[in-house]
C-alpha cells in the first residue's frame, strides 16, 4: 500500500505549457480520477510521475518518498505503474509470455513468473487466450492485457490510461467491476478516462484538467455539478443520475 503524491508539477514543450501546477495525493483503497478534453495535459502527468519525463517544476513522491532522479524502472520496482493509452505488447508474443515479462519484476525464476501471470490471467478471465498472439488480439483483449502486464509487477499504485477506450459496454462493465476490486484489495489507484459514466462511478476524487491546469477537484457529486466543468468539459446536458443509469 502507498500513498502517491504530486505537487506544482508543470512540465512545458516549448512554448508550450502542457502541465502546471497539477497537484493531488492518491491514497491506498482510494480511485483518483484524472478528466479533461482532449490534449489537457493528462498522459503527461503520467510520463512525469513515472519518470518518462521530468517536470520542470513540481515533484512527486510514493509514500513520502521523493520520486525524482528515479528511472520509470525504478518506479516501476518502488511499486508505481502505469499502463499505455496506446497499447504496446510485444506482439509476436504470446499473451502468457507478455505478463510473464511483467511478472519477472519480482518473481525469482521463470516458473515463479509464469505462476503469477497464470493467477494475473485467471483474475481477467483470459486463460482462454494465453497462446494468443498479443498483436492478433481485438483492442477490448488489448486493453485488458494492458492491466494484466501492469498488475503482473505487483504494484501498490496503478496509474489506467484509457483502459475503457474502445470497449464495448459489457467490457466497460467488467473492468470497472475489476477496478473497483483492485481499489477494495488496497490499491492505490489513478484513473485517466473519459467514458463519464465509469468515471462516475469508480471515483472517490475527480481533478478535472484543462489547458494543462487543474480547474475543479471534487467528489463525482460535485464534479458533475461545478458550473466551471459542466462549461469546460461535460457540457450543459450532464447530469450525475442520467449518467449512473446508462
Ligand atoms: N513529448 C511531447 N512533445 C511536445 N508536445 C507534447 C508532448 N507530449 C504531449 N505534448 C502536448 O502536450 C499537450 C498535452 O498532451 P497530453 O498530455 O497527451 O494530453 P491528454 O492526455 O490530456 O489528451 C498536447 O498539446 C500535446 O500535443
Ligand atoms: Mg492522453
Amino acid at each position: 500500500m502507498a500513498t502517491l503524491k504530486a505537487e506544482g508539477l508543470t512540465k512545458r514543450f516549448g512554448g508550450l505549457t502542457a502541465v502546471r501546477d497539477v497537484g493531488f495525493e492518491a491514497r491506498p483503497g482510494e480511485i483518483l480520477s484524472i478528466i479533461g478534453p482532449n490534449g489537457a495535459g493528462k498522459t503527461t502527468v503520467f510520463n512525469l510521475l513515472t519518470g518518462f519525463l521530468r517536470p520542470d517544476e513540481g515533484s512527486a513522491s510514493l509514500d513520502g518518498k521523493p520520486l525524482a532522479g528515479l528511472s520509470p524502472e525504478a518506479r516501476c520496482e518502488a511499486g508505481l505503474v502505469r499502463t499505455f493509452q496506446i497499447v504496446q505488447p510485444f506482439k509476436g508474443l504470446s499473451v502468457l509470455d507478455n505478463v510473464v515479462m511483467g511478472a519477472m519484476l519480482r518473481a525469482g525464476s521463470v516458473k515463479a513468473a509464469r505462476i503469477v501471470a497464470h493467477r494475473v490471467l485467471e483474475e481477467l478471465d483470459m486463460l482462454s487466450l494465453l497462446d494468443t498472439p498479443a498483436g492478433s488480439l481485438p483492442i477490448g483483449d488489448r486493453k485488458r492485457l494492458e492491466m494484466a502486464k501492469a498488475l503482473a509487477t505487483g504494484p501498490k499504485v496503478l496509474l489506467l490510461d484509457e483502459v475503457m477506450g474502445g470497449l464495448i459496454p459489457v467490457e466497460v462493465k467488467r473492468m470497472i467491476a475489476f477496478i473497483k476490486a483492485l481499489r477494495d484489495r488496497g490499491l492505490t489507484v489513478v484513473v485517466i478516462e473519459h467514458h463519464m459514466s465509469a468515471v462516475m462511478q469508480l471515483s472517490d476524487q475527480i481533478l478535472v484538467l484543462q489547458n494543462g491546469q487543474p480547474i475543479a477537484t471534487g467528489t463525482p457529486a460535485e464534479i458533475s455539478r461545478n458550473p466551471v466543468v459542466l462549461a469546460a468539459y461535460l457540457g450543459p446536458n450532464f447530469a450525475l443520475a442520467g449518467e449512473a443509469a446508462c
